[in-house]
């Protein structure tokens, strides 16, 4: 951690990997998030699922989920009822950066599922993708709510390439991605009115204070989302209030000018065509493709055949 953190910081501009935003607290945090007015992307990510996945699950004929960060695991209700109505009992796999948060949705999930096996595995998605031994296939692997996004593309295209390395040739790979959209709507899913987003942003300097010991003073960070047109993406800022040092033990002294941004993410959006090179540069092919109505966010399927 202290490697990634020092290197992010000796960046121009500075930055911290994402994956640090979800402690517990900022786990919590993400799930009201997803609650907002202006976050679209996950309740038209559901709307989604639930007009196409329980029609189109028998066919797939699969006995196990693999999902990557996982999260509350609430969309993944509507896969694993399709699932459990064609088949019981399922494997679960949930796979996510929180382990404290992946305990207890994985305990809730035992609770209300009898006919599921829940193997949830903490582990960073940059990582290489280990899976439990005897795994009944085939498997349906699930990468939702467009934290594909949250990759820079080469990343984005080796995480789907240690996917696609884990598949075999009856396995599917179902990827939720955020569509190209008014920069007015995006900006205002990364900006909210009650501030939780800025709360969710502030939350990473919380984790390196804890973790690191370091010494952030939360109140001099201000949250700042910006679309850019051109590189399709989101990003999003803490902007140094003032002039000041922050030290980090095991780094040291850490100088913000007055302005300075320090970048916490990006979120990049997608069409059809750009989805599917980023498929096809993992070995993937994308066999469907379902948006909702307003083309917000789009299901892709895809297979490891060519
Ligand atoms: N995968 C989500 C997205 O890109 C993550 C996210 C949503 C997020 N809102 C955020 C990450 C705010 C950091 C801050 O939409």
């Amino acid at each position: 951690m202290l490697d990634e953190i020092r290197a992010g910081l000796s960046r121009s501009p500075k930055e911290i990997p994402p994956k640090y935003f979800y402690d517990h607290r900022g786990s919590e945090l993400f799930e009201r998030i997803t609650e907002l007015i202006e976050y679209y992307p996950t309740r038209t990510e559901r709307e989604i699922l639930e007009a196409w996945i329980p029609d189109r699950i028998p066919g797939l004929d699969v006995r196990a989920l693999v999902e990557l960060g996982a999260g509350s695991g609430e969309k993944t209700r509507v896969i694993l009822d399709a699932m459990l109505a064609a088949h019981s009992p399922i494997v679960y796999v949930p796979i996510d950066v929180s382990a404290e948060f992946l305990k207890a949705s994985a305990a809730r999930l035992r609770v209300e599922y009898p006919g599921l096996k829940v193997l949830p595995i903490v582990a960073d998605l940059a990582d290489p993708l280990v899976l439990p031994r005897e795994l009944p296939g085939p498997h349906l692997f699930a990468f939702l709510g467009s934290t594909i996004g949250n990759f820079r593309p080469k990343k984005a295209a080796a995480l789907l390439g240690r996917i696609r390395a884990a598949m075999s040739s009856e396995d599917f790979f179902l990827l939720g991605v955020d569509l190209r959209k008014d920069v007015a709507v995006l900006e205002a899913a990364y900006n909210d009115a009650e501030g939780v987003t800025a709360e969710f942003n502030r939350n990473v300097l919380r984790v390196l204070n804890r973790t690191l010991g370091a010494d952030f003073d939360l109140d001099a960070f201000r949250h700042r989302a910006v679309y850019h047109t051109g590189a399709h993406r989101i990003e999003m800022y803490l902007d140094s209030t003032r002039e000041q040092n922050v030290t980090i033990p095991g780094i040291g002294v850490v100088r913000f000018r007055r302005d300075e941004p320090l970048r916490t993410e990006i979120s990049c959006k997608y069409d059809r065509e750009s989805v599917a090179a980023l498929c096809s540069a993992a070995g993937l092919h994308l066999a469907e493709w379902k948006t909702d109505a307003k083309e917000w966010f789009a299901l892709a399927l895809a297979e490891s055949r060519p």
